[in-house]
């Protein structure tokens, strides 16, 4: 088994108050970047002998286990050898390219941790200016979301938000088939009526992984039909977040909605440019290490996107500085090559889900 302690040495400080395992982000966001067969051949060999002195993982405990809880049983069992575990199996099952992403994340990772000596200084002055972005970033979405529309947007009567807003039923959708090799998670929003069965998480949850919640999902992708409060969880996420209800691990929010993304399409922006022009209250950022900090961006309605969003042909890009076209940027930003470590929630009508299409996010 493990060592615990030393198992946590990869734990690093992103941001003020995050604690996370980076070394599990990357393992998951490595198998999610496998097609099932190869999965599956994964975890075959995660029952052999890997190195000397680490346990295999027995099959009863692999079989049926998804990808975040292969990354938790490969923690129990293998401890700090599972970066290198995870790396002589991708060998063997000829993804190099996959063992050269994960090297390189590594590097990131060292290089991006506020804890890495090279870093000490601007840091320092980094910290502080996040920190006042973040203390104008607050208020300044408080007080957009903290009333909504009574009914539908056009009766004109604002309500507070807190005083109207029913815990929604998020439940774990219907990633098996449709989403199984990719990194996004369907999570639909079920009928007001709890069904037994089912396992629900509040919106405050959306980024925490169901069974045991020591992993953070990089990326949701809620589903539910038109009305059933897809876009009201996100304004009680942002406002519970802005008046220090929950979340408070996060550094800075960023909320988008299709429709007015649709506005600038063909329009070029850097990320951090874009960004400013839909929270000017972050003025600045571009003095700061984003890749330091726990970012959430939040897409609303991607139904009603006229981008193309073409994940197969848009250039790779991952400066944030860079300026390209929106659609460049949004498919970098779903993809990881810009600002891997920022959790990503796009919400749609079930129909446009497909808009993000399977198996596009390797590369
Ligand atoms: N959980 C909830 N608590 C209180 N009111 C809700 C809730 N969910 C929906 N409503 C009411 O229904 C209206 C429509 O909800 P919302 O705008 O969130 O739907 P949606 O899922 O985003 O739909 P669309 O697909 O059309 O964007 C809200 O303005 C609100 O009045
Ligand atoms: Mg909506």
């Amino acid at each position: 088994m493990g060592d615990q302690s030393s198992s946590r040495q990869d734990t690093q400080t992103l941001g003020p108050h995050r604690q996370v395992s980076v070394m599990d982000e990357l393992i998951l966001k490595i198998l999610w970047d496998l097609k099932k067969e190869d999965f599956e051949t994964f975890k075959w060999h995660l029952n052999k002998e890997q190195l000397e002195g680490c346990e295999p993982i027995p099959r009863g405990r692999l079989e049926d286990q998804s990808r975040p809880g292969v990354v938790t049983l490969m923690k129990d069992y293998y401890g700090d050898q599972r970066v290198n575990i995870t790396k002589e199996i991708l060998k063997k099952i000829s993804r190099n390219d996959l063992v050269e992403r994960l090297e390189n994340g590594q590097s990131r990772s060292k290089a991006a941790s506020p804890l890495s000596s090279s870093h000490q200084g601007p840091d320092t002055g980094n910290k502080k200016l996040a920190q006042r972005i973040k203390e104008k970033q607050k208020p300044s979405l408080e007080d957009k979301y903290k009333d909504t529309p009574e009914g539908f947007e056009d009766s004109g009567k604002l309500n507070p938000l807190n005083n109207i807003f029913t815990e929604v039923n998020i439940i774990e959708g219907d990633s098996k088939g449709v989403n199984d090799e990719h990194e996004v998670w369907q999570i639909e929003t079920a009928s007001r009526k709890q069904r037994k069965q089912d396992t629900y998480i509040k919106c405050n949850d959306i980024f925490k992984l169901l069974s045991g919640q020591t992993i953070t999902i990089r990326k949701v992708l809620m589903k539910g039909i038109a009305g059933i409060g897809k876009t009201i969880s996100v304004k009680k996420f942002v406002l519970d977040w802005a008046t220090g209800k929950a979340n408070q691990d996060v550094d800075l929010m960023f909320v988008l909605t299709f429709r007015e993304l649709n506005l600038i399409k063909d329009q070029q922006y850097s990320l951090l440019g874009l960004l400013q022009e839909f929270h000017p209250e972050t003025e600045g950022i571009e003095n700061i290490n984003l890749n330091g900090y726990k970012l959430v961006f939040i897409f609303d309605g991607l139904d009603e996107s006229k981008l193309p969003l073409d994940f197969q042909c848009n250039k790779i890009l991952s400066d944030v500085k860079k300026t390209s076209s929106v659609d460049v940027l949004l498919t970098n930003l779903i993809k990881g090559n810009l600002l891997p470590y920022a959790l990503l929630w796009i919400t749609s009508r079930p129909a446009a889900a497909k808009k993000i299409p399977l198996g596009t996010y390797i590369g």
